[in-house]
């Protein structure tokens, strides 16, 4: 493990920069400045390293124009509350809105701009452990809630994220890993021909632009949301299915057939690497980077529309105002956990 200075918060603090590498030669970069996933690099089926995360150089930047979120670890609610309201224990809870009427990913003061403590280093493991505690009332929610983010980057290729959270009184707690993947490389073109499986037979349609769920569990069949038998990304992305065009590509939430933890498997077309995505959560949004344009990144890259897509395991969107969707709620002094693993493969 390596540990240098990544830079000085706004806040006056010392953001610090973790380095982790395994035996076959995979190295996993993470900074305690919002539990932010900053490079990971795999080995291509050339044997060359690709840094297959979308990211930037400097703390600054992570600062101060990361409103794409690369890397980031979103909390306390990942995705969207409508209208930023929701009913708990028959309290109106009000959030601020940060795009249009909704709470997008906790509002303006998320956790991927706080500066994290470092709890637990396990060099022999490759282990690192984040916290945070958020007091009672923090981003509009209720309870203190003390917030852990893990990451371990094991032998078998996996990079591990755990959340886990506990509350002083009953709260939301639906984090995710925002991290944008490319699996050819972060500055290799689109991700349009990487080839994707996902282990989804529903999803969550939107109303419209603003990509809120309408409440139904749709079957992909017949639909471009079909990525059960895998097919490539862009395969079927410019069909006037109207839930695309709602979004201006992929960005919706994939209901998780829950009796395998498996979630997806990825493969770059260029590098031949391959991701295998885990997890014990309900859903995942598949989003494809819809929104990036000319955003200045790491090695003096340019990052445009399809330069990455994520894969946030999480609750369903808006899931507090949808009484059929899994609770992201947690109660007082339970103790949540979730797990998602990446496994990277050449
Ligand atoms: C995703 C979300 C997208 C977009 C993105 C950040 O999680 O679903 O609509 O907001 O984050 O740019």
């Amino acid at each position: 493990m390596e540990k240098r200075v990544f830079g000085r918060t706004k806040n006056d603090e010392n953001a610090l920069l973790f380095t982790f590498e395994n035996k076959n030669g995979m190295k996993l970069e993470v900074s305690d400045f919002g539990a932010t996933l900053v490079s990971l690099c795999v080995p291509d089926k050339y044997g060359r390293q690709q840094d297959v995360v979308l990211g930037y150089d400097s703390l600054k930047e992570y600062e101060e124009t990361n409103d794409v979120y690369f890397g980031a670890t979103i909390g306390r609610n990942a995705n969207r509350i409508a209208d930023a309201r929701f009913t708990l224990n028959d309290e109106e809870i009000h959030l601020p809105a940060n795009e249009e009427t909704n709470s997008l990913h906790s509002g303006p003061d998320g956790y991927h701009l706080r500066q994290w403590k470092v709890k637990m280093i396990d060099e022999a493991r490759n282990a690192i452990i984040f916290q945070l505690a958020s007091p009672n009332g923090d981003q509009g929610f209720p309870g203190d809630l003390f917030i852990e983010a893990g990451y371990e980057l094991t032998e078998d290729n996996e990079v591990i994220v755990t959340h886990t959270g506990l509350s002083t009184a009953d709260t939301v707690f639906n984090p995710t890993n925002h991290s944008y993947f490319n699996l050819n490389g972060h500055n290799n073109g689109t991700i349009l021909n990487h080839q994707m499986q996902m282990n989804a037979k529903y999803f969550t349609p939107v109303e419209d632009h603003r990509s809120i769920p309408t409440g139904e569990i749709k079957a992909v069949d017949w639909t471009p949301m079909d990525f059960t038998k895998g097919k490539g990304i862009g395969e079927e992305m410019s069909s006037s299915f109207m839930q695309l065009l709602y979004t201006r590509g992929y960005d919706h939430n994939f209901v998780l057939d829950r009796e395998k933890s498996f979630a997806s498997l990825v493969v770059g077309d260029q590098s031949g690497i391959t991701m295998k995505v885990s997890t014990d959560l309900p859903g995942v949004q598949f989003y494809t980077g819809n929104f990036l344009k000319n955003k200045s990144g790491k090695e003096k890259a340019i990052y445009q529309q399809y330069a990455g897509f994520c894969l946030e395991a999480q609750y369903f969107p808006d899931a507090v105002n949808h009484d059929s969707f899994d609770s992201p709620i947690i109660r007082k002094g339970e103790l949540a956990e979730h797990t998602t693993i990446y496994q990277f493969q050449n």
